[in-house]
């Protein structure tokens, strides 16, 4: 097995330690006014392809940039706020991926400033080791545009130039949909867009994956949506503040405390501060030990893992203030073998302190809805 990388993202100034450059992202507010003149857009569904490399890493779908417009695929990555794509400036660093080419667009306005991102959280299952994770960009403006939806003169970065761990992405870019409206979707909600999109992101094998902007599919799940109130603070960022964890129903003075946990459709495992991960690794099995080659990351025997329970239920708060669960079942637990020792199995859980976050091994099991425009999220278990 390759070793999965992968990922993407999470906002960038949440991990000041681990990040070397912070770029201030350009991003424009949705405007208020004009609620009067707006019509009502309709939702918008994009079929998703799974990113799989023995796990589900990411999910990816079709945009167009550029007039005439030209397709391409992203990562739909409610971690980061921005948007960048691969482009023939970027050339064999890029080769893997399609890529933009500016020059044919007539629309296309060269911004002209340069700047790097280093991804510091939150990518695929690997942790970031050095700054493996960097992309160059160049800022840009053009017509972006989404099925029907329209977003013209939207400020959006070219890839011009990327570090090898983005190689074997499948995809050309990522499209930032924070918790505030900007840039792409800024622009579908000022023209009339409901303000909230869907995800419903599931296991390669049932496939069918999909995005839908400005609405919610409800012929993708049974029950009832469970909603649940953003913090104010920070307001970008996908969170809910949770009171506690349980794994297998057991918790512990530590798992007995109240964080904020970050929900990033761009990562699939799941991140808790050193403690936290030890904490729940210790109920599971203590056979799971950090994995030294890449710090961050945990493994066991391969052979170990079939007999583990590994049941992870996180609190939160409904808007009715009652408390509610999101489970992740015992068969996100193993990550597949790593790369340098095929004997060693990643296990779901890596270290990384003062982030908690959530990603695809949850959302594969909750239809999730991300309402920006009444500040919470919405799930329900599929
Ligand atoms: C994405 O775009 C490509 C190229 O235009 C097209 O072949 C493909 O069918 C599209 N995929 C989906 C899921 O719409
Ligand atoms: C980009 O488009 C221009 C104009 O059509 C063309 O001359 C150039 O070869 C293209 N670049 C690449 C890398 O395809
Ligand atoms: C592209 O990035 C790599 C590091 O990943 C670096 O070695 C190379 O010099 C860069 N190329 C350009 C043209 O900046
Ligand atoms: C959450 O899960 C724990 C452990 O299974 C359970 O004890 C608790 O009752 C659950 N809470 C809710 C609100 O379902
Ligand atoms: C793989 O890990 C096992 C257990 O730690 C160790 O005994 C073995 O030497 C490792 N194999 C390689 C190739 O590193």
């Amino acid at each position: 097995m390759q070793s999965r990388v992968l990922g993407i993202l999470l906002l960038v100034q949440l991990a000041a330690a681990a990040t070397p450059q912070t770029i201030q992202l350009q991003s424009r507010a949705a405007p208020k006014a004009a609620t009067l003149r707006r019509r009502a857009l309709n939702p918008v569904t994009v079929a998703l392809s799974d990113f799989f490399l023995g796990t589900d890493l990411q999910w990816f779908g079709n945009i167009s940039i550029g007039t005439p417009p030209q397709t391409l695929t992203v990562v739909f990555d409610t971690g980061s706020t921005t948007l960048e794509v691969a482009s023939t400036l970027c050339g064999t660093a890029c080769s893997n991926q399609v890529q933009f080419n500016a020059s044919e667009s007539s629309t296309f306005i060269d911004e002209h400033t340069t700047n790097t991102i280093s991804f510091a959280t939150g990518v695929g299952v690997d942790p970031v080791v050095n700054n493996d994770y960097t992309l160059s960009l160049r800022s840009s403006v053009d017509t972006v545009a989404i099925g029907d939806l329209m977003a013209p003169s939207t400020s959006f970065f070219l890839i011009t130039n990327q570090t090898a761990k983005f190689n074997i992405d499948p995809f050309s870019g990522i499209l930032g949909v924070g918790a505030t409206a900007e840039n792409v979707f800024a622009s579908f909600v000022n023209q009339g867009l409901p303000s909230l999109f869907s995800l419903f992101l599931t296991p390669l094998a049932v496939g069918n994956a999909e995005l839908t902007l400005g609405g919610i599919d409800t012929t993708k799940f049974s029950g009832d949506l469970i909603f649940a109130s953003l913090p104010a603070n920070p307001r970008t960022t996908w969170s809910l503040a949770s009171p506690q964890i349980f794994v297998n129903g057991e918790t512990t003075s530590v798992l007995t405390a109240s964080r904020n946990v970050i929900f990033d459709s761009g990562t699939s495992n799941i991140l808790f501060p050193t403690a936290t991960a030890n904490a729940i690794y210790a109920i599971i099995s203590p056979n799971i030990q950090p994995y030294a080659p890449e710090p961050g990351a945990y493994g066991i025997p391969c052979a170990d893992i079939p007999s583990l329970t590994a049941v992870i239920s996180v609190t939160f708060t409904d808007q009715a203030g009652l408390p509610f669960n999101l489970t992740i079942p015992t068969s996100e637990l193993n990550v597949g073998p790593f790369a340098g020792n095929e004997t060693i199995c990643q296990t779901l859980i890596n270290a990384f302190d003062g982030l908690s976050l959530l990603g695809g091994s949850l959302f594969k099991h909750y239809y999730s809805v991300w309402d920006v425009g009444n500040k919470r999220m919405g799930f329900a278990a599929i």
